[in-house]
C-alpha cells in the first residue's frame, strides 16, 4: 500500500494523479476538516474521467499532529510520500506552522519506524538548504545556519527535514526531495498558481530577484522515480532553470495576453510596502498579502543546481517557458468556462 500525506494540497494532489495512473489503490491522509474538492479538481487538468481514478484513493481522516491515528495509518504500509506541510509567509501562522511541519513530520518519522514502513519519500524545499550568494550555485551540500533573517517557513522546513534525518539514523530507508518554487495549475488565489491570477489582474511592480523555478509535474515524477532507485538517506534538488521574478511574470503576461509589470520595484519601495500592507491587515483584520519574508525573497538572487538529480535519474526537467504556458492555458480555460 502507498500513502500520500498531503493529498488535499498542491503537490499532493498532482501526485495523487500520477500515482493513481500506475496503481489501483492509494491511501491518502487528511485532516477531517479537510475537503478533497481541490484534489477533484487537480484531476480534472489531466482528465475529463475524473471520478475513475479518484475513486482509487482511500480517504484517511489523519492529522499530522494525532499520532495514534498516523500510526493505524501506516498498517501494511510499503511506502509513504510525505507532502503535508503548512506553508505561509505571514508572520502571524509562524509559531503555528513551524509546531505543525517539525511535529507532523516528527509523529510521522516515528510512526514508520514503528511500523516498518518500507521507504519514506519526504518532499523539503530549497528553503532547507544553506545558500550560495553571488551568482555561485546552491547544491545538495550546501547546509543550512540559522540567521535571523531566515524565515519562519525556513526554520520549518530545515527542522523538519532534520527528523527525516533523525529517522534514517534510527534506520527508516528515505529519500528527500527539495523542490525549487513549483509552478504548475491549483489554487489560483494561493502559492505559486497565484502569480497566474495576479499577473491577469494587472500586476503593476518586479522585482529583481532570481530563483529556482519547476514544473508541479517533474516534481512528481522525480519522486517516483526516485523511490524505485536504491537510493536512501540523500538529498535532491528539483529544480529546472534559475530565472528572475521579472522574467517569469513577463511570460506569464505573455502567455495570458497581458501587459507585463513595468514598475521596478525598489528595495526602498518593497520595504516601504509591507510595511503598509501590514498595517492595512491590522485596520482590516485580515491576512497581509504582502509581508517582509515576501519582499526579501523577491530581492534575492539565488541559483539552484540540478545536476544531482539530472544524472542520478537521467531526467530532463521541463523548462520553465512550457510549465508557463501550459498552467496558463489551463488558467484561460476554467476563466472562460466560469464566463459561460
Ligand atoms: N508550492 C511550492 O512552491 C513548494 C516549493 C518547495 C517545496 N514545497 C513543499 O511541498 C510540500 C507541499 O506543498 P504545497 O505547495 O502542496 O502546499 P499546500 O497546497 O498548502 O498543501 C499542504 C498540504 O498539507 C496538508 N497539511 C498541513 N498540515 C497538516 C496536518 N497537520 N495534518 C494533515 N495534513 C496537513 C494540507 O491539508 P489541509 O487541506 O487540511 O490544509 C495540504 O493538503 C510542502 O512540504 C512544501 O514545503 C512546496
Amino acid at each position: 500500500m502507498i500513502v500520500v500525506t498531503g493529498g488535499t494540497g498542491f503537490v499532493g494532489s498532482h501526485l495523487l494523479y500520477l500515482l493513481t495512473l500506475e496503481n489501483e489503490k492509494i491511501r491518502a491522509l487528511k485532516r477531517k476538516s479537510s475537503g478533497t474538492d481541490f484534489t477533484k479538481k487537480v484531476f480534472g487538468f489531466y482528465t475529463d474521467n475524473v471520478d475513475k481514478f479518484f475513486s482509487r484513493i482511500e480517504w484517511v481522516d489523519a492529522d499530522m499532529l494525532d499520532y495514534m491515528a498516523l500510526e493505524d495509518a501506516m498498517d501494511g504500509v510499503g511506502l509513504v510520500y510525505h507532502a503535508a506541510s503548512s506553508v505561509s509567509f505571514n508572520p502571524s501562522d509562524a509559531n503555528a506552522m513551524i509546531k505543525n511541519n517539525i511535529d507532523g513530520t516528527s509523529n510521522l518519522v516515528t510512526a514508520c519506524l514503528k511500523r516498518g514502513v518500507g521507504r519514506l519519500c519526504h518532499v523539503s524545499s530549497v528553503a532547507a538548504l544553506g545558500r550560495d550568494y553571488d551568482g555561485r550555485l546552491t547544491d545538495e551540500e550546501n547546509i543550512w545556519k540559522y540567521s535571523p533573517r531566515k524565515s519562519a517557513y525556513s526554520v520549518s522546513k530545515f527542522f523538519s527535514e532534520m527528523e527525516v534525518w533523525r529517522g534514517i539514523n534510527e534506520g527508516l530507508d528515505a529519500v528527500i526531495v527539495n523542490p525549487s518554487v513549483i509552478l504548475g495549475p491549483g489554487n489560483w488565489r494561493k502559492g505559486s498558481p497565484s502569480f497566474f491570477y495576479r499577473v491577469y489582474k494587472g500586476m503593476k511592480y518586479y522585482t529583481e530577484g532570481v530563483t529556482g523555478f519547476v514544473d508541479v509535474r517533474d516534481v512528481c515524477r522525480c519522486m517516483t522515480e526516485l523511490v524505485k532507485k536504491p537510493l536512501s538517506g540523500e538529498r535532491f534538488i528539483l529544480n529546472s532553470e534559475n530565472i528572475s521574478y521579472k522574467m517569469l511574470f513577463e511570460m506569464i503576461a505573455e502567455n495570458l495576453g497581458k501587459r507585463p509589470p513595468s514598475v521596478h520595484a525598489s528595495v526602498m519601495l518593497t520595504e516601504i510596502g509591507w510595511r503598509l500592507e501590514w498595517i492595512r491587515s491590522k485596520l482590516f483584520f485580515s491576512s497581509p498579502a504582502f509581508t517582509r519574508e515576501m519582499a526579501r525573497a523577491g530581492r534575492s538572487r539565488t541559483y539552484y543546481s540540478n545536476q544531482k538529480t539530472k544524472e542520478a535519474l537521467s531526467f530532463q526537467f521541463t523548462p520553465v517557458k512550457e510549465t508557463v504556458e501550459w498552467t496558463a492555458s489551463l488558467f484561460l480555460k476554467e476563466l472562460e468556462q466560469k464566463v459561460k
